[in-house]
């Protein structure tokens, strides 16, 4: 457990929202989901991703900040978080690369591609560089259908190569969009293959639709 784990645990008090500043847009921003659930607690995780998105990572400010708006103690939360593998308690980069390597991406080849990305980045597993970039490797991101896949800033992008991955951080630090033709959230989705002529890939799925036999 960090330091600042530690120190979580025994912080009994609210943090007062006076007595924090707090980034106007993260306080609407959390205040709309509070809004959205019977329960504010419920708005934990994407309240604390929102705040890990601002600062870089759930850096004691962010926490607090978190904390200030949620009306919950910073320990409350960061019990939360250190349940999740995807909220960063120590400094991490402001861009982030997740290599899957677990078993259908690694079957694929994710061990080539990750040592790619090691190199184009310039840091081993678990990593940050000079200039932002966080690069780890990650169990099952649940995209196995594109494997051997990796979440960039939350965007998945798969299948991919060992040139892929040189591609993939020159994107990143280009600023631009990172490899856009492999990006989960381009393809087209079978709704609009269907409304297309009842066509997935090959198959002519329409007798399925129908019901016929
Ligand atoms: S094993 Fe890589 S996404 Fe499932």
């Amino acid at each position: 457990m960090s330091e600042h784990q530690e120190a979580m645990r025994f912080e009994d008090a609210i943090p007062q929202l006076a007595d924090v500043d707090v980034p106007a847009e993260l306080k609407d921003w959390i205040e709309q989901r509070m809004a959205m659930y019977p329960d504010r607690k419920s708005a934990i995780i994407p309240c604390l991703m929102a705040a890990q998105k601002l600062h870089g990572w759930l850096s004691p400010e962010a926490v607090d900040q978190v904390a200030a708006v949620m009306r919950l103690t910073p320990a409350r939360l960061v019990s939360v978080a250190t349940f999740y593998d995807m909220f960063e308690l120590e400094p991490s980069g402001r861009r982030t690369i997740y290599m899957c390597t677990n078993i259908s991406c690694m079957l694929r080849g994710a061990d080539a591609v990750m040592q790619e990305l090691e190199r184009a980045v310039g840091v081993t597993n678990g990593g940050v560089s000079d200039d932002g970039i966080f690069l780890r490797s990650f169990e099952c991101l649940g995209a196995c259908d594109i494997a051997p896949m990796a979440s960039v800033d939350g965007q998945f992008v798969g299948p991919l190569t060992v040139d892929d991955a040189k591609q993939l951080v020159a994107d990143i630090r280009a600023g631009g969009e990172v490899l856009p033709a492999k990006q989960l959230s381009k393809r087209p989705v079978a709704v609009t293959l269907w409304e297309g002529g009842g066509k997935v890939g090959a198959y002519d799925v329409s007798d399925s639709a129908s019901g016929a036999a």
